[in-house]
């Protein structure tokens, strides 16, 4: 049987510079551009090397986990014991990186695989109703309490750090920064937030080929439930993000995290999510930022 997608493991011992070497950055980034992910084992990084890889692939580290001042539950991936549906990671938001990394310092003895889902066979598995239907413009829409707009917009506004500073001055100036966003401000200081995306969208390592590539299918946790609507105006009802789904699924692999891997991902291709957690003692570590 022709096996569908390559497994993409470098391994330690292929690499005499182990993380430092060169032909490393050259086979990782082959692979990004090939299969969009790829898997480092047995280099037996620490914190400070998972963060200097993440540095060495993006020019701009948007999510740091060993420079970040969050707290250690906020640096570790951390969202309950339940599967999470594939997305691509903050998807959602104006600013999604282009590659994202996990670190398994620990992994679990059973369960929490990462699963992997590569745009470009969710795509290509669309029959052509689906493809006209999916190549127009997706507007994502969410109702956000004060203190999540706020304390975003305080972290993202180079002027300010803290959500108490925040004035609808800035919403309007980061409005501008970032193209594609419309804001609804409500009595009770909600926001009413909207966000135009392509949910089909080529690689940044690609060279036009294009992909199934959004935060559709994945979770809401902390937030109400975004609701989606096509630029013609008919919304994604929740029966044609099943559909969709069990579509995704027949193109969905599994990483079986040994303790140290470190997976890299094109997020501007390959949607993520997670099997449900059986072993609790595990974590697992995120960076992320733009090549
Ligand atoms: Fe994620």
């Amino acid at each position: 049987m022709e096996p569908s997608m390559n497994y993409n493991i470098l391994r330690r011992r292929d690499f005499a510079e182990g993380l430092q070497d060169e032909s490393l950055q050259i086979r990782i980034r082959e692979d990004l551009t090939r299969d969009g992910w790829t898997l480092l084992r047995g280099f037996q990084p620490g914190m400070e090397d998972f963060s200097s890889l993440v540095s060495s692939l993006c020019s701009r580290v948007t999510f740091d986990p060993a420079r970040s001042n969050t707290t250690d539950k906020t640096q570790m991936v951390d969202a309950g014991l339940g599967p999470i549906g594939l997305h691509i990671e903050n998807g959602n938001t104006p600013r999604c990186p282009d590659i994202v990394c996990f670190y398994a310092e620990r992994a679990a003895f059973e369960g929490s695989q990462t699963t992997i889902c590569d745009g470009f066979a969710v795509w290509d598995s669309f029959d052509a109703a689906r493809q006209s239907r999916w190549s127009q413009q997706m507007t994502v829409e969410r109702d956000l309490p004060e203190l999540i707009w706020k304390r975003y917009l305080a972290n993202e506004h180079p002027a300010i750090s803290r959500p108490e500073e925040v004035t609808m001055d800035h919403v309007l100036q980061f409005g501008q920064a970032v193209p594609g966003q419309a804001f609804d401000l409500h009595e009770d200081g909600s926001l009413t937030y909207r966000l135009t995306v392509d949910p089909v969208r080529g690689s940044v390592f690609g060279e036009g080929q294009r992909g199934f590539a959004n935060a559709v299918l994945g979770p809401s946790h902390n937030y109400q439930p975004p609701r989606y609507t096509m630029a013609d105006g008919s919304p994604v009802t929740p029966e044609e993000i099943e559909e969709i789904r069990a579509i995704a699924e027949t193109s969905t692999h599994e990483i079986n995290w040994q303790d140290g891997d470190i997976a890299i991902l094109d997020n501007t291709r390959v949607m993520h999510g997670r099997r449900a957690i059986a072993d609790a003692n595990r974590n697992l570590f995120i960076g992320m930022g733009t090549i």
